[in-house]
């Protein structure tokens, strides 16, 4: 593994008290939330080291003034670079990856993805108002939105022969075309089936959600870990008239694993937009050590995401060899982005949660299927966040339960 990434040693792991690591007793191998195991990038750890030697924990600016003397005084150097806000870095971030040109003043911070999914389907739908949503996906689309008091309808992911998902744009527009529905909650890249929608795909979208007026809600927390082979289109980048209905979600918390910072942000379409959100906002501040190292990431850890995405690259390819010599029952198509694996038990017999076998008999916590939706029934989803040595042990424990079923 490349230097950056650390070493990913067990013993070392174990020590760590966020969830994944205190969820299961020592003797599990957790490989299920979405949390990878690598070292941080350095640059973060800097900023944060820095926040701690200056009791920094304060309420986050979201726009530091930059004006005249904002750089002056006894360790300016060492400061300077922090006062970025969250809108400029990730602004320079997207134009530098995707060709994507953000107002950085149009960007809005919230503590989490989700938060800012709830905040905004609130303020622009009624309640009681359809959220369109495709599963298998991930569990909170459907408790957010219920929590919301909107309801959920799945417009679910189609499958070809091969075990490929895609968006099914009949089943989407039969879904949006229903009484009631307000908006459309698209995942891309997809949790947990891995997929990078395309251009085309992303058009068809647009203009369904335009011809239907629906809002349309893009979560795109797992881009930057897209791999080689795929191509992310940010919906924003779309020339098309429903970017004025739409929002982008946007964080570093996935691709650079900072989840437990509580940082995100939210990119609306248009002014009317921002404008309906902005009352909203006042009470919606991330950490500000979340804001200090989502900064971090964007402007200085690029050198580390390529490293994460090369190894990610490797690790699909990896797990697909394993299962084919050690568990050649188990449906598996190699994510285009991001660390998750969507693994389908079904032709092994495992019932309709596998993760419950894999557990017991394998000590080894996949995320369960069935919370993905009744399409994840038969499935497992194992994160591959890590070593190549500890995707290797995921296996083998898999394997070592389906001998002991
Ligand atoms: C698609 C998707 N959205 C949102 C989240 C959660 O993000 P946040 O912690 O910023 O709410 C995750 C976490 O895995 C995710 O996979």
């Amino acid at each position: 593994m490349n230097g950056v990434l650390g070493s990913c040693d067990l013993a070392h792991l174990r020590r760590r008290r966020s969830y994944k690591w205190t969820a299961y007793p020592g003797d599990v191998l957790p490989a299920f939330v979405a949390e990878m195991d690598f070292d941080v990038a350095e640059p973060i750890v800097e900023a944060l080291s820095q926040a701690v030697g200056l009791s920094d924990f304060g309420y986050p600016n979201p726009t530091p003034y930059e004006g005249p003397g904002s750089h002056e005084g006894p360790g300016r150097h060492d400061v300077s670079w922090s006062r970025r806000s969250f809108g400029e870095s990730f602004a320079t971030f997207a134009a530098t990856r995707w060709g994507w040109p953000v107002d950085p003043a149009r960007v809005l911070v919230a503590p989490d993805v989700m938060t800012a999914i709830a905040e905004v389907l609130t303020a622009v739908t009624e309640p009681g108002a359809g959220v369109v949503i495709n599963p298998p996906v991930y569990p909170p689309f459907f408790s957010r939105v219920s929590l919301s008091g909107r309801r959920w309808v799945q417009a679910p992911l189609a499958r070809d022969e091969g075990g490929s998902y895609h968006l099914d744009l009949d089943a989407l527009e039969a879904a949006l075309a229903e009484d009631g529905v307000g908006a459309y909650l698209l995942c891309n890249p997809h949790n947990p089936v891995g997929r990078v929608w395309s251009r085309q795909d992303l058009l068809r979208v647009a203009d369904l959600c335009l011809a239907y007026e629906r809002w349309l809600l893009v979560d795109e927390i797992h881009s930057p870990l897209v791999m080689r082979g795929a191509e992310h289109v940010p919906v924003m980048s779309l020339d098309h008239e429903v970017t004025g209905r739409s929002f982008a979600f946007v964080s570093a918390s996935k691709g650079w694993n900072i989840p437990g910072l509580k940082c995100a942000g939210v990119v609306p379409g248009s002014d009317a937009g921002s404008e309906l959100l902005r009352p909203r906002w006042e009470a919606l501040l991330p950490s500000h050590l979340g804001v200090l190292a989502s900064v971090a990431a964007f402007d200085r850890s690029l050198s580390w995401l390529d490293a994460v995405v090369s190894q990610l690259d490797e690790n699909r390819l990896l797990l697909s060899r394993l299962l084919a010599e050690q568990i050649p029952s188990l449906g598996y198509v190699a994510p285009e982005a991001g660390y998750l694996a969507w693994l389908d038990c079904r032709d092994a017999g495992l019932g309709s949660d596998p993760a419950e076998l894999f557990l017991k008999s394998g000590r080894v916590a996949l995320s369960p299927g069935p919370a993905f939706g009744e399409q994840g029934q038969g499935h497992a989803r194992l994160n591959i966040g890590t070593s190549p040595a500890l995707v290797g042990e995921a296996v083998s424990r898999m394997a070592t339960a389906l001998r002991r079923d």
